[in-house]
């Protein structure tokens, strides 16, 4: 069995990686491309030296552009790569355009897609992301959810025919690295004790692009009680870059530059807590036993919300500072999955 997996944007390497070994142990001969999406070291090679994932087979070297270009670039050379290759499948991650450009050129030559992370709404029509979510779901032949809500969510739309319920593959990607991540020391840059720190990210375009919403993160950041360390995504790096100086002050808000998987784990396992507008980081503080502060209006992982481990506030400064008076205490990690890879390479090969 041939399929092409493809990916583009960071958190889909570390989605790939325990699929990809498990359709390696059933002995399936995968094709990755690597859109391009993403592309500086720290953005996407870091994840292939540093995690064992195959290196792609190809680059299309798309880039960054606005939406329209950059999921037309894809569509186009992922074409050309199906219409040589024949697969047996294609196989997709998450809600980024490389997602929906690789089930989009797939279903117009007739060839069969699945998706991983299917199901999930944010119910936010101004998020890019939504609408590749949905389109990717509505024109897939396999859909492995990561949880009850996200089958819901299709069973709603419609949707019931080829869904399976295989648990969350970032957790079992997680479990292959959280215990080596305790061992090894948190990187230099985050020069504070544990639980002496708040680590947080910020990139979606709903606060990036609001600068009214970026510079309400900002103010509430700056004063909370513990400093906050950002590894900072080079959306938000080149629009904070053209901000007057002294927009927040830098000995509260640390900087520093994008983290690889195993070294991000390590910081978040130490700190305070975790503030962000990541999707994939809410669910891997709540595993980690790491309470989190969701820097957006909803949150498409709605069992992270219970016993209040994670509280979604939006931008808003004083909700956001009110949240971290609140916290709750760390707990244990979670320490075993559902084993979602394999059961998504079984149902691949299966069919
Ligand atoms: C994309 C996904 C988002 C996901 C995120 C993970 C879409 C619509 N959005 O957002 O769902 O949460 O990836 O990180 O697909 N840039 C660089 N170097 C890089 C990559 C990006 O400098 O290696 C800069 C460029 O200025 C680029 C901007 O970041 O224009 C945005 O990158 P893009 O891939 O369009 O979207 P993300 O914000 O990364």
């Amino acid at each position: 069995m041939k399929i092409v997996t493809v990916i583009g944007a960071r958190p889909q390497f570390i989605k790939a990686l325990p699929v990809s070994r498990a359709l390696q142990v059933a002995g399936v001969d995968e094709f990755l491309v690597h859109t391009g999406q993403h592309y500086d070291q720290n953005m996407s090679g870091i994840f292939f030296d540093q995690l064992g994932l195959p290196k792609p087979r190809i680059n299309l070297e798309v880039g960054s552009g606005s939406h329209g270009a950059q999921t037309a670039k894809m569509l186009e050379r992922i074409e050309a790569i199906l219409l040589r290759e024949k697969p047996d499948w294609i196989l997709v991650y998450g809600d980024t355009n490389s997602t929906i450009a690789g089930a989009l050129a797939a279903v117009k030559l007739h060839l069969p897609v699945a998706h991983v992370e299917a199901g999930l709404r944010s119910f936010n029509r101004r998020m890019p992301e939504e609408h590749n979510r949905v389109l990717t779901d509505h024109c897939s032949d396999l859909l492995l959810c990561p949880t009850a809500t996200a089958v819901e969510n299709l069973r709603r739309e419609g949707v019931t025919k080829n869904v399976h319920l295989v648990g969350d593959v970032m957790l079992d990607a997680l479990l292959m690295f959280s215990e080596a991540a305790a061992r090894q020391p948190t990187v230099a840059e985050i020069d504070a004790d544990e639980r002496a720190y708040y680590l947080a990210t910020v990139h979606r375009a709903e606060n990036t692009d609001d600068p009214s919403r970026l510079r309400s993160i900002l103010a509430a950041l700056e004063r909370l009680p513990l400093p906050v360390f950002v590894p900072l995504h080079p959306r938000t790096r080149k629009i904070l870059k053209d901000l007057p100086p002294g927009t927040f002050d830098s000995r509260c808000i640390r900087i520093i530059e994008p983290l690889g998987y195993v070294d991000m784990i390590s910081a978040v396992l130490r700190s305070r807590a975790v503030l962000t507008d990541s999707g994939g980081l809410q669910k891997e503080a709540v595993w980690l036993g790491i309470p989190c502060i969701t820097l957006r209006d909803e949150t498409e992982w709605v069992e992270t919300l219970q016993d209040g481990f994670n509280q979604v506030v939006g931008a808003s400064s004083t909700r956001i500072i009110e949240a971290c008076a609140r916290l709750p205490q760390t707990r244990e990690p979670q320490r075993v999955g559902a084993g979602a890879a394999t059961q998504c390479a079984n149902l691949l090969v299966a069919r």
